[in-house]
């Protein structure tokens, strides 16, 4: 496992009673996106907390980039930190700055050796990617939920990490905008050649974008393979969370997605 950025090893983790990681283990490999899926409230975005270290596990161990994020200083923290990137499930954005300050800020905090003239000049790179260039000076209640969702992709990307972690890109999105964000993030993936960990309870988002797939269930790992593999399992909750909206295959033959999206 040393060719992944994030290994997490029988991770525990309980807020009062409720136990939401019981015994998690697993690796993110470099170059690949996986998608974390589950339903709600089964501890996903607590996990990528975890990852980022914002939470400490109860037991266990989640090493970034070979550290120890519970017992590493302060400072090999941020070192870490500054080597991801991180869409938010709300967004976060700030709402006072402008849409080219909010961009702006990992670079502010993480590249003090730019110039703010080039940091400018990497902001709109960053905006060009995600398909909306100029919009530096816009406000951000000014978007609409799509373009927050891609402001907060450039902002994720911006300082060119290693590894991005999004949780639900596609929440509150209709379809279309939907797709349009999961072919945005195929696309940043192929281009960028990075890590991408992606939370979501969107199951055709999963099967377009993933190369992975982990799935939480009752505090647990319940499925964690290819897609291909996943899209298998016979395992009882895996085949009821794809069979609302895949056909599954019987046996022979390969999963497709109803409409659209199959082939
Ligand atoms: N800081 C916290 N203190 C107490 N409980 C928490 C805390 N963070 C998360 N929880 C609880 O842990 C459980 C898992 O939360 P989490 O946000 O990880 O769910 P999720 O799988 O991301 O759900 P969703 O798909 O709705 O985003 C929930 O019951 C939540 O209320
Ligand atoms: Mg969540």
């Amino acid at each position: 496992m040393a060719d992944s950025p994030v290994v997490l090893s029988d991770v525990h983790k309980s807020f009062g009673a409720m136990t939401v990681l019981d015994g998690v283990s697993m690796d993110f490999p470099a170059g690949q996106t996986t998608a974390v899926i589950g339903p709600s409230g089964t501890g996903k975005s607590v996990l990528l907390k975890h990852i980022v270290g914002l939470l400490e596990p109860d037991r266990g161990e989640v090493r970034v980039f070979g550290t120890d994020m519970a017992r590493a200083s302060e400072s090999a923290r941020y070192a870490v930190r500054k080597r991801l990137g991180m869409l938010f499930q709300d967004g976060a954005l700030f709402d006072s700055l402008t849409v080219g300050e909010n961009i702006e800020f990992p670079l502010v905090q993480h590249r003090k050796d730019l110039s703010s003239t080039k940091r400018r000049e990497r902001v709109a790179e960053v905006l060009k990617m995600v398909e909306l260039p100029g919009i530096e000076a816009r406000a951000i209640s000014s978007l609409s939920g799509g373009q927050r969702k891609r402001v907060g992709l450039a902002r994720a990307i911006v300082h060119s990490p290693e590894m991005v972690l999004f949780d639900e890109p596609n929440s509150g999105l209709d379809p279309m905008t939907s797709d349009a964000i999961d072919q945005l993030i195929g696309h940043l993936k192929r281009s960028l050649g990075i890590t991408f960990v992606v939370i979501t309870h969107d199951i055709v988002s999963t099967v377009n974008i993933a190369d992975r797939i982990a799935m939480l269930y009752g505090g647990k790992l319940v499925a964690w393979g290819t897609v291909q593999e996943v899209l298998r399992s016979q395992e009882p909750v895996v085949r009821r969370f794809f069979s609302r909206n895949l056909v599954l295959p019987t046996g022979e033959g390969e999963p497709s997605l109803p409409g659209p999206q199959s082939g």
